[in-house]
């Protein structure tokens, strides 16, 4: 089984429960690190070609302008060989209880007739939302398995205590 880890992330200023900070890695990309530690697995970040502001509140609005519009924001690349991963470890932050609209881009692209699908989301409190079902129509065939939910902020301050919630879900399935 060829397993890919593809996962979307936002650097710059995020809003970490008690405060705002600038962060080099977001932190999908940081359990995506942790989880190809793991598993071993290939990594591919989708990126799109206009990024979101580096601020939170700008960033906020361009984001909820793409929801509400059902945009598909372009990619800056594609990964090589995707037919050929049979197991897809799919993440990306919660907005608003669904995925950002690029991996919405990501997913429309490619058939996922019998591939696998685990999902895991970083969030700031409402867990994987409603992006289980959402990933059901562009992910057509493909069978979802159990999805891992992280709170962000937690990413950064128990990270030992992360890694461990994501060696169960990726080894155990727990
Ligand atoms: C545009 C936007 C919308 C968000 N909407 C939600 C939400 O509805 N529920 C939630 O729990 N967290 C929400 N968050 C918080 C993010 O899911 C959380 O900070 C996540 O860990 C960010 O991941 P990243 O650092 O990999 O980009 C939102 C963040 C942004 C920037």
């Amino acid at each position: 089984m060829a397993k890919l880890i593809v996962y979307y992330s936002r650097a710059d200023e995020n809003y970490f429960g008690d405060s705002m900070r600038y962060v080099e890695e977001g932190n999908t990309a940081k359990v995506a690190r942790m989880l190809s530690e793991i598993i071993g697995a290939d990594t591919f970040e989708i990126k799109q070609k206009t990024p979101y502001a580096k601020d939170y509140e700008t960033c906020i609005k361009e984001a909820m302008a793409d929801l509400q519009n059902n945009a598909r924001p372009e990619l800056v690349e594609w990964p090589e060989n995707f037919e050929d991963y049979d197991e897809i470890y799919l993440g990306f932050p919660n907005y608003w209880g669904t995925m950002p609209m690029a991996v919405y881009t990501f997913l429309e692209k490619y058939t996922w007739l019998r591939k696998r699908v685990y999902p895991f989301a970083t969030h700031q409190g409402s867990g994987l939302g409603h992006s289980l079902k959402d990933l059901r129509k562009p992910c057509r065939g493909a069978m979802i398995m159990k999805g891992l939910a992280v709170k962000g902020e937690n990413v950064d301050k128990f990270p030992e205590n992360v890694k461990l919630e994501v060696e169960r879900w990726a080894l155990y399935g727990e």
